[in-house]
């Protein structure tokens, strides 16, 4: 592993191209290892123990990419599997919740903040724990949208029906008078126009992926492993579990480079060279 070594990315599905997107605006010179979880996709009705199993398989393909870091780019899979694989990982590994965290608590003006996010994600408290501990004052409100996930990856960004679905979810939210709201899962960004048309200008929406690519930049020069590749854009790398070619038009609409290839990946029976 060295400074050339690719980043690893990893989700459940579509939603880390979100993060993906934001690290190739932040590090230029770094290269991407992606893998979505597709053929397992949703995570965030699944158990704490499956999401586990599922990381550290996902590790293991990971590194035998030779990957120098390793991004969760899933706020399910960091708020139940990060803590329990990170040591073993054996590599620097980040995930997206404490910097979401950080940048909710300080945006907030009247200390009301808003986490919408996954089943597994809002059940798990993880939110409400690192904005507390970052700042004691603030009072959280929670609120998993199930549907969201199977509506971004149907490509139904700006739909009526999406609409309907997220202004019911999300009036529970804007009655709690919040003004900050964390947009707590990695396919929610994709329906931020819709989101922000629901909420109006006066709640501050956050994406964790912005806080999470500077906090990735942050431990690349701590751990003294930084890109110096210039152009390294062209060779980011994207594996998936099912449906490589559904998966890589997706990309190709969300990501500011052109994904010509995305391969298939049996992930349950990967095992590491
Ligand atoms: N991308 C996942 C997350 O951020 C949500 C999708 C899923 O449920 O697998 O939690």
């Amino acid at each position: 592993m060295s400074c050339d070594s690719p980043i690893g990315v990893f989700d459940s599905g579509v939603g880390g191209l979100t993060v993906v997107k934001e690290i190739m605006r932040q590090l230029p010179n770094e290269r991407i290892v992606y893998f979505g979880d597709t053929a397992r996709v949703p995570y965030g009705s699944k158990s704490k123990k499956t999401i586990i199993t599922y990381t550290r398989q996902i590790v293991r393909f990971l590194r035998s990419k030779d990957v120098k870091a390793i991004v969760v780019a899933c706020n399910t899979a960091s708020a139940y599997a990060l803590e329990a694989v990170k040591e073993e990982a054996g590599l620097p590994m980040i995930g997206v919740v404490e910097p979401g965290a950080r940048a909710a608590a300080a945006a907030t003006r009247n200390g009301r903040i808003g986490v919408i996010g996954t089943e597994g994600t809002i059940k798990s408290g993880i939110y409400n724990q690192f904005l507390s501990a970052t700042n004691p004052h603030v009072t959280v409100f929670g609120k998993a949208c199930p549907l969201f996930v199977p509506l971004v990856e149907e490509g139904w960004l700006q739909d009526p029906v999406t609409r309907i679905v997220a202004q019911r979810y999300i009036s529970d939210l804007t009655a709690k008078d919040i003004d900050t709201l964390v947009l707590g899962c990695t396919h929610y960004p994709l329906l931020r126009k819709l989101i922000r048309s629901i909420v109006g200008e006066g709640i501050t929406l956050v994406n964790p992926a912005y806080e999470t690519a500077i906090t990735l930049r942050k431990l690349l020069q701590e751990e003294g492993l930084s890109g110096e590749r210039q152009g390294a854009t062209q060779d980011h790398t994207f594996f998936v579990s099912d449906g490589a070619e559904k998966f890589r038009q997706f990309a190709n609409s969300i990501l500011p480079c052109e994904v010509v290839e995305t391969k298939d990946v049996n992930i349950e029976s990967f095992e590491a060279d």
